[in-house]
C-alpha cells in the first residue's frame, strides 16, 4: 500500500468506541464536525493524570504539582508547534466558542464603537456570529456579511465591496461547518491588514484537518476545539498575537491570571496565563497534548490526502442517488470533509432516524448556522462528516441507508 495512504481500518484499532455496536451493527460514526472519537492513546493519558499525579498546577511545590504542571505546560508546546505559534501565545479555554468570545470582549469591546464595522461571512457557525452580535449591541459597531454563491464559496467582489468600508476587526471561518468550503484565509487576512483590520480565523474545522501554520496564515488570532482534534472536551485554544495579547484586557478575572490583588485593584500575570482564570481543565490540556502527538503520529497531511480522497468517492457515489441535493462546491481543494445534503422533500430529522437504525451516527438541523439555513433556502440538512477512521465501507452503508430511506418514502 501507498505509505501515503492511511488505512481506517487499522486506525479504527486505536480508537476503543468501535468495538461497541449499534443495534447489533457495526458502529458508523459520520459527525466528525460536531466531535471526533478518542484514541486509547488520548484516554489512557488522561487517565494516567488521575491516576497517577492528580494535582493543581502552578501552585504547589510539592512533586504531584509539579509534573502536573509538567505535563499541561508540555501540551501547550505541543499545540504551539501544531500551528507553528510560540508557547506564550496560545491560551487554553473550554472550546473555540470561548476562544472567539474571548477576543470579541477583550479585543472588540475595547477597539470598537459607532461607526465602526465588523466584517463576518454568511457561512459563519454562530459561535462566530452571535459574540459579535453582543458587541456590536454594546458598542454600536455594525456587522457586514460577505455573502457566498451558489457553489458555497465567498464572493471575490463582496470581499473587495465590504473591505472598502474598512472594518476593524475582520472574523471567518477556516471551514465551513455546514458546506466545508475551504476559505482562502490568508488572502482575507492579507486584504484585511492592508486596510488595518485585525484578524480572526475561526480554525474549529480546519486544524483537525489540514495543516494550519498561524504563521503562514498570518492572522492575528485563531480559535479551535480540542474535541474536533481527537482530543477530550472541555478544551478549546486561542492563538493570538503577543503584542496584541498584551495590549487586550483580560476576559476573566480571578485566580491563576494574576501577579499581584491588592484591595483597590489587580495587577496583571504574563501571557499567557493572563488570559487563564481560575483552573484550567488540566487533564483535558494534557489529553489534547496526547491528541497532538497522535496526529503527529499519523501525519496531518495523509489525513487530508485521506478525507480528499474519501469527500470524492463520497461526492460521487451520493450524487448517483436520486432526488439527493448536495450543498457545496464539487472542488476537492476548496472542500472539506463536510458533506450537506436533502433528499427529496424528507425531513433531516427522519433521514438521520433512519440511518440510526444502521447504525450511522449522522448530524440533522441547523448545524449551529441559521443565518447559513435560510441562504440555502432550508430550514435544516442532514451532514456526514468525515476523519482519518472512515473509510469508503462507510459511504457504501451512508448510500445504502439513503436507499432504504428511499423506499420506506416510497420515492
Ligand atoms: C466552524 C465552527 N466554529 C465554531 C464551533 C464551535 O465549537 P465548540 O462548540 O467546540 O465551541 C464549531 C462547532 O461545531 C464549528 O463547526
Amino acid at each position: 500500500m501507498c505509505p501515503d495512504l492511511l488505512d481506517p481500518e487499522i486506525i479504527k484499532q486505536d480508537f476503543p468506541i468501535f468495538k461497541r455496536r449499534v443495534y447489533g451493527k457495526r458502529l458508523i460514526y459520520l459527525d466528525n464536525a460536531a466531535t471526533t472519537q478518542k484514541p486509547r492513546q488520548v484516554i489512557e493519558a488522561m487517565r494516567e493524570f488521575y491516576q497517577d499525579y492528580n494535582a493543581n498546577i502552578h501552585r504547589g511545590v510539592y512533586r504531584l504539582s509539579v509534573e502536573a504542571t509538567e505535563a499541561f505546560e508540555n501540551a501547550r508546546k505541543k499545540v504551539a508547534k501544531f500551528i507553528n505559534a510560540k508557547e506564550s501565545e496560545i491560551i487554553f479555554t473550554k472550546n473555540a466558542t470561548e476562544a472567539l468570545n474571548l477576543v470579541a470582549y477583550s479585543w472588540g469591546l475595547n477597539n470598537l464603537r459607532e461607526g465602526d464595522h465588523i466584517l463576518l461571512t454568511e457561512m459563519e457557525h454562530h459561535s462566530n456570529i452571535v459574540p459579535w452580535q453582543l458587541i456590536s449591541k454594546y458598542t454600536k459597531a455594525k456587522i457586514d456579511y460577505i455573502s457566498i454563491d451558489k457553489e458555497g464559496l465567498l464572493v471575490d467582489d463582496e470581499v473587495d465591496r465590504l473591505m472598502e468600508k474598512r472594518p476593524k476587526i475582520v472574523s471567518i471561518t477556516h471551514v465551513s461547518n455546514v458546506l466545508g468550503t475551504i476559505n482562502n484565509v490568508k488572502k482575507i487576512v492579507e486584504h484585511a491588514h492592508k486596510i488595518g483590520a485585525i484578524t480572526v480565523v475561526d480554525a474549529a474545522q480546519s486544524v483537525p484537518h489540514m495543516q494550519v501554520d498561524v504563521q503562514e496564515i498570518g492572522c492575528d488570532f485563531l480559535a479551535f476545539s480540542g474535541h474536533k482534534a481527537l482530543g477530550p472536551l472541555g478544551v478549546g485554544v486561542l492563538y493570538g498575537k503577543r503584542d496584541l495579547l498584551e495590549d487586550m484586557n483580560p476576559f476573566l478575572g480571578g485566580g491563576d491570571m494574576i501577579s499581584r490583588v491588592w484591595l483597590e485593584n489587580s495587577e496583571w500575570n504574563e501571557l499567557p496565563w493572563k488570559f487563564e482564570a481560575g483552573t484550567s481543565s488540566i487533564a483535558d490540556v494534557i489529553g489534547l497534548g496526547a491528541a497532538v502527538d497522535y496526529l503527529n503520529s499519523i501525519g496531518i497531511s495523509r489525513i487530508r490526502k485521506h478525507e480528499i480522497k474519501l469527500t470524492k468517492y463520497a461526492l460521487e457515489t451520493l450524487s448517483e442517488i436520486s432526488d439527493l441535493k448536495i450543498y457545496g462546491t464539487n472542488n476537492l481543494e476548496q472542500r472539506g470533509a463536510v458533506i450537506s445534503f436533502n433528499l427529496a422533500n424528507i425531513h433531516p430529522h427522519d433521514l438521520a432516524t433512519i440511518l440510526d437504525e444502521e447504525g450511522i451516527a449522522l448530524r440533522a438541523g441547523h448545524h449551529c448556522a441559521m443565518p447559513l439555513m435560510n441562504k440555502l433556502g432550508v430550514a435544516a440538512t442532514a451532514r456526514a462528516s468525515f476523519y482519518l477512521y472512515n473509510a469508503e465501507s462507510d459511504v457504501d452503508a451512508l448510500v445504502e441507508g439513503l436507499n432504504k430511506a428511499r423506499r420506506i418514502f416510497k420515492l
